[in-house]
């Protein structure tokens, strides 16, 4: 009987220190993953069964075109300021997250073009219709405002005092009527990492909104996660306990009858290695703007055989041959200057010959009837240093059944947008600390 006692509490013993030894090497290896949520997927808390296929494919475009748009007026601005044109959930990804001491779940926008992260805030003096509940800073003992003195808030911009000059407030202006307010506060977030454990980190930077406006949307999503390059983005604070990496894998989620998901992986889980990796630079913006993309340098489209030049404009802060296309999460189809989209058109029409369909929404200009995506020659994006084939899935877009389009926009204002399409079924990783961007052929419904 003692025996059978000592072999159980041995049993116990060994087991409590393999728990630990998992709980410690989870911590050395710093790396874990969670899901991304496509916005249009079964899991989707925006999910609209009343959608038919078509009007979900037409809102991606026009969201991705509003976004190109959004991208020229805020890089012609004159002014170093966050001013954007765009209602806020103009992005493809949602991410659930926590916030607080006990953890509040809420559900963000994922956008690697924004540098605060956000989201609304009890006691409301007004907010849009979120539908799940509201982050009330009162009920959690980890929250703190940011002091109005301190270097935090005063390195950032459109940043004020409150009334009684303690607490620091920012504001982001998105569109006429699309806007956040709040307080600058210090807080928890906690990431549900997709092998069933959290991962907490403390202090980080967000915005608490306490008014905020946005004149169409009714939904679950409680504001964005800022993914962008500057300093008080989400990825940029979480910094040196994820060695500055992240990485994605995107599914083709348009197309997919799974329920799977995308991820998003960080720290070690973000490395990306192997024989076909490719990289290429991020090419910071010259001069100090606090307002950076993860811009990168485009050399060549090649549409089959035939290879197109490049060619990005100049703005302010760019130099149209270095940061010509900036690659993101919130636009869809991938955006090009007119003339390199116009070139390479015309080589798809020459060496295409299936029947066309005229797209009477005029939404894309070259559509063909086939019931095949591998009729199509391939399209490689040479970025400097980076050959990137895109995936099949990645390069035309199912408008209808037997209806495939040619999933590129072409762009007056001549800006360069790498979306999320063309990333499909590739892992792409982003190491800050190196400023690279790599990519990696991969099918990510397995990955
Ligand atoms: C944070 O500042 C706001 C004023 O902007 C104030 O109403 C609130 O009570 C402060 N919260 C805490 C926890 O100090
Ligand atoms: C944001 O918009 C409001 C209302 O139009 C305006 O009063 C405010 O100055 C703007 N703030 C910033 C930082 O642009
Ligand atoms: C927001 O909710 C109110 C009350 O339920 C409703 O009347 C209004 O139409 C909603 N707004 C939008 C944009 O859905
Ligand atoms: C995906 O999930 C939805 C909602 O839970 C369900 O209706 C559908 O049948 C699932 N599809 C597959 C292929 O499992
Ligand atoms: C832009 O970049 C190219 C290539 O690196 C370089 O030769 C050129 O001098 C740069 N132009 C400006 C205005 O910085
Ligand atoms: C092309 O596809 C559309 C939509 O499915 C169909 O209405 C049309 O008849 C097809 N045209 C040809 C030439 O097959």
């Amino acid at each position: 009987m003692s025996r059978t006692m000592s072999h159980f509490s041995l049993f116990i013993f060994i087991f409590i220190c393999l728990s630990c030894l998992v709980v410690i090497s989870h911590a050395k290896n710093n790396g874990f993953s969670v899901e991304l949520i496509h916005r249009d997927s079964f899991k989707s808390p925006l999910y609209n069964p009343t959608q038919t296929k078509f009007q979900r494919n037409f809102n991606v475009v026009r969201r991705s075109i509003n976004r190109a748009n959004y991208f020229y007026k805020e890089l012609s601005s004159t002014k170093n300021k966050l001013e954007s044109y765009m209602p806020f959930d103009y992005g493809e990804y949602l991410m659930s997250y926590s916030v607080g001491t006990p953890p509040f779940q809420v559900y963000g926008i994922l956008d690697t073009a924004s540098n605060l992260n956000w989201l609304q805030c009890k006691p409301c003096n007004s907010c849009y219709n979120q539908t799940s509940p509201i982050f009330d800073p009162s009920k959690s003992s980890s929250y703190k405002n940011i002091s109005c003195s301190s270097r935090t808030c005063k390195s950032m911009e459109d940043t004020s005092c409150s009334s009684d000059g303690d607490a620091c407030q920012y504001t982001l202006n998105y569109s006429i009527g699309s806007y956040t307010h709040g307080d600058l506060s210090e807080e928890t977030l906690t990431l549900d990492s997709a092998f069933g454990s959290f991962v907490s980190f403390p202090k980080i930077v967000i915005g608490c909104g306490h008014n905020n406006g946005e004149p169409t949307y009714n939904g679950p999503n409680s504001g964005v996660i800022g993914f962008g390059s500057g300093d008080t983005s989400l990825i940029k604070q979480l910094g040196s306990s994820i060695g500055g990496k992240f990485s994605y894998c995107l599914i083709d989620e348009h197309n997919s009858k799974s329920n799977r998901s995308s991820k998003l992986n960080f720290g070690d889980d973000a490395i990306v290695t192997g024989d076909n990796v490719v990289s290429t630079p991020i090419v910071k913006m010259i001069g100090n703007r606090q307002k950076d993309y993860y811009y990168l340098t485009m050399k060549a489209f090649s549409v089959g055989n035939k290879r197109i030049k490049y060619r990005g404009f100049k703005r302010e802060g760019t130099n149209a041959s270095t940061h010509n296309i900036i690659i993101d999460s919130g636009t869809n189809v991938c955006i090009l200057p007119h003339r390199v989209y116009y070139k390479m058109e015309s080589a798809m029409k020459k060496v295409v010959k299936l029947p066309r369909f005229q797209d009477d929404t005029d939404t894309f200009r070259l559509c063909y009837n086939t019931t095949s995506k591998q009729n199509f020659p391939p399209i490689t994006a040479h970025f400097k240093g980076a050959d990137v084939k895109l995936d099949s899935k990645g390069a035309f877009y199912s408008l209808y059944k037997g209806v495939e389009c040619f999933a590129f926009i072409s762009q007056k204002n001549g800006l360069g947008l790498f979306g999320n399409m063309a990333q499909v079924n590739y892992l792409v990783g982003y190491d800050l600390n190196k400023n690279i961007v790599s990519f990696k052929s991969s099918d990510c419904t397995n990955y």
